[in-house]
């Protein structure tokens, strides 16, 4: 036996699993849903699709899948099982419902891949009976227990792809672009986008709105001569075109607001979010065929981890610890 059959042994004597994608899809889901198809069939399980999310688990949309059903998604955008919100699933007796379906349909265990959101629903479905792993995908990299979340470095790359050529133009017409990039209440795109694109200020929830400091950015850079000035900012802060008004009213400089918005969501995922998505997902069903339940993977130092949902829901993290300064610092 070879090191990997033996870290898929099942222990636990589970037959049937399932899998779901929930909250904001994110590039590399399908992969992810990859991983989990194939390992579990090559571990002797049924694994069986839940379209929809949540919303799909409570109204009974199983399907089974097997290999060719993932075949040509590892490089495709969005998810093929689909996604939703769906606030119900936060009432305990909604809960006990998708329990029962799972009873219903012989289904042991389930892979819940999405964000904090999805975390908390697999925690309540463990503690009701149902062992639930979660798979880390969202764009905004705002889970703690992972360095990274499937999604994030392709969000980043399409976010900074769109700088460049807003830069383009901002730059032909000496113009102050001010950018609005996604990540919910979340600064890491913000961050990453603003240093590889040559940003001259970043604005996030961690470091806080300062229309003086902005200010001074600006006229800083006018009297440097600059045939542009790029500033990005992480949604929900501010309004984005009053923002790029104000700077016109106050430096004088003509300044545009582009928001971002979807777009950083979609498109063919980096070869790292597919990586990543197939190593959490391979370590989320050898997680189940051990019997655990509640516990959700990540990645640290380029280590697989596994951490109880509890645990993960409390962390924190600040990778991008001195980008901002340094961002400043090289504009
Ligand atoms: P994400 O998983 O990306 O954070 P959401 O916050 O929208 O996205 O959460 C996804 C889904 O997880 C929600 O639509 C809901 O069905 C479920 N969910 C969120 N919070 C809870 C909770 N406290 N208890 C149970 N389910 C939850
Ligand atoms: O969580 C991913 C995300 O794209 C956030 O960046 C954003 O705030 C939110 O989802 C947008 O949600 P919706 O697709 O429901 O508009």
């Amino acid at each position: 036996m070879t090191n990997l059959e033996e870290e898929m042994e099942n222990k636990s004597g589970i037959k049937k699993i399932a899998v779901l994608t929930s909250g904001g899809d994110a590039p590399g889901m399908n992969a992810a849903i990859r991983a989990i198809v194939r390992s579990g069939i090559d571990a002797g399980l049924e694994v069986y699709g839940i379209d929809d999310g949540y919303k799909g688990l409570i109204e009974g949309k199983f399907h089974l899948m097997d290999r060719m059903s993932v075949s040509e998604t590892i490089n495709r955008g969005g998810t093929i099982l689909g996604s939703a919100r769906c606030k119900e699933f936060k009432n305990l007796e909604v809960q006990q419902k998708a329990v029962e379906k799972f009873r219903e349909l012989g289904v042991d265990a389930l892979v819940t891949i999405g964000g904090d959101g999805t975390y908390q629903g697999a925690l309540k479905l463990t503690r009701l009976g149902v062992n639930c792993i979660g798979v880390p995908a969202t764009i905004d990299n705002d889970i703690a227990s992972t360095e990274y979340s499937i999604g994030f470095h392709t969000a980043v790359n399409t976010a900074v792809d769109a700088i460049d050529k807003i830069r383009d133009t901002s730059n032909s017409h000496r113009r102050c672009s001010v950018v609005e990039v996604m990540g919910r209440y979340c600064g890491d795109i913000a961050y990453a986008a603003a240093l590889a694109t040559g940003a001259d200020y970043v604005i996030t929830a961690d470091i806080g709105f300062n229309m003086e400091q902005i200010i001074k950015i600006v006229k800083k850079c006018q009297k440097q001569n600059r045939r542009h000035i790029l500033i990005i900012v992480t949604e929900h802060i501010t309004d984005t075109s009053d923002l790029a008004r104000q700077v016109e009213i106050h430096t004088g400089y003509e300044s545009r607001a582009t928001v971002l918005g979807h777009m950083q969501r979609g498109g063919t995922p980096v070869w790292y979010d597919r990586n990543l998505a197939s190593r959490l997902g391979t370590k989320a069903v050898e997680c189940l065929l051990n019997g655990e339940g509640g516990k959700c993977v990540g990645i640290f130092n380029n280590e697989i981890k596994v951490f109880p949902i509890e645990e993960a829901l409390k962390m924190k993290k600040n990778i991008f610890e001195g980008y901002p300064e340094l961002t400043e610092k090289l504009s």
